[in-house]
C-alpha cells in the first residue's frame, strides 16, 4: 500500500506570514526521506496555500508519485496539462470551505468530469476522482472513465461507535465495488494515528492520502529540537547570561 503525504498545511503556515518558510518543497523532500511513496498538493483556485511555484518545483524534483488535487476547471486542466503531474485527483472545491468537505457530485458534473479525465489521460496523466463511499458513485466513476477513485473517509473518521462501524463497511464495500469495476481504490481524509489501522486493514486498498495528522505530529515531534536550536544560538551569542 502506498502512502501519499499531503503537504498543503506546510504552505498554510507559510501563507500566514506571506513569507518563504516553512517551504512545502522542503517538507516534501523530508517526507520522501521518511518513506512517503508520493507527495500530494491541492492547487486551489484562490492559491490559499499551495501556489504555482510549489507545483513547478515539486514537478522538477519529485520522482515518486506527484498527485495534484484540483477542481475540474479549464484553468486547472491547462496547468495540469503543462506540468504533467503523475496523477490528478479531481475534487470539488468551494471557496469558503476549510477543507474538501465531501466527495464530487458525479451526477451533476458527469460531462465536465468526463472531459477532464479524457484530456488528462490522453496526455499520460493518471486520473482519480474523490468520491463519497457509495456504490452508485463507484459505478458512475467507471462510466466517467477514470483510472482510480479516492474514497472519502471523513465520515468514518468523525464517527464513533456503531456509526463508525457502518461507515467502515461503506468504505469496504466501495473498495470491493471499485475493484470489481477494474478501478484502483484509494482512500483519504481525516485519517490519523488512531483510526488509520482500520482503513489500512481493508483488503484491496491501493493507497492512502494523508495530510493534516502527519503535519500536526511533525510540528509537535519537532518542537523540542527547534527550541533547543534557538537556545543554542542564544547561548553562543551571550554565554554568560
Ligand atoms: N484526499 C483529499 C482529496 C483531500 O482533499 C485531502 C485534504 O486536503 C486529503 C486526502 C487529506 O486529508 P487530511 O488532511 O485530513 O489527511
Amino acid at each position: 500500500m502506498i502512502l501519499g503525504v499531503n503537504v498543503d498545511h506546510i504552505a498554510t503556515v507559510r501563507q500566514a506570514r506571506l513569507g518563504t518558510e516553512p517551504d512545502p518543497v522542503m517538507a516534501a523532500t523530508l517526507a520522501l526521506l521518511g518513506g512517503a511513496d508520493g507527495i500530494t498538493i491541492h492547487l486551489r483556485e484562490d492559491r490559499r496555500h499551495i501556489n504555482d511555484r510549489d507545483l513547478g518545483m515539486l514537478r522538477d524534483f519529485v520522482t515518486a508519485e506527484l498527485n495534484l488535487e484540483m477542481a475540474a476547471t479549464d484553468e486547472m486542466i491547462n496547468i495540469a496539462l503543462k506540468k504533467l503531474p503523475d496523477m490528478v485527483t479531481l475534487v470539488p472545491e468551494k471557496r469558503q470551505e476549510l477543507t474538501t468537505e465531501g466527495g464530487l457530485n458525479l451526477r451533476e458534473n458527469r460531462a465536465s468530469l468526463k472531459k477532464a479525465v479524457r484530456l488528462l489521460k490522453d496526455n499520460g496523466v493518471r486520473t482519480s476522482l474523490f468520491i463519497n463511499p457509495s456504490l452508485e458513485d463507484i459505478d458512475l466513476s467507471k462510466e466517467i472513465g477514470v483510472d482510480m477513485v479516492e474514497i472519502h473517509t471523513g465520515n468514518f473518521a468523525n464517527a464513533r461507535g456503531d456509526v463508525r462501524e457502518r461507515e467502515l463497511i461503506r468504505v469496504a464495500d466501495s473498495i470491493a465495488r471499485a475493484l470489481e469495476n477494474g478501478l484502483g481504490a484509494n482512500a483519504g481524509h481525516g485519517l490519523n494515528y488512531h483510526n488509520v489501522t482500520a482503513i489500512a486493514e481493508l483488503s484491496g486498498i491501493r493507497g492512502l492520502y494523508i495530510g493534516h495528522s502527519i503535519i500536526s505530529r511533525a510540528v509537535l515531534t519537532g518542537m523540542e529540537r527547534a527550541v533547543r536550536e534557538m537556545k543554542d544560538l542564544l547561548w553562543q551569542a551571550c554565554p554568560r547570561q
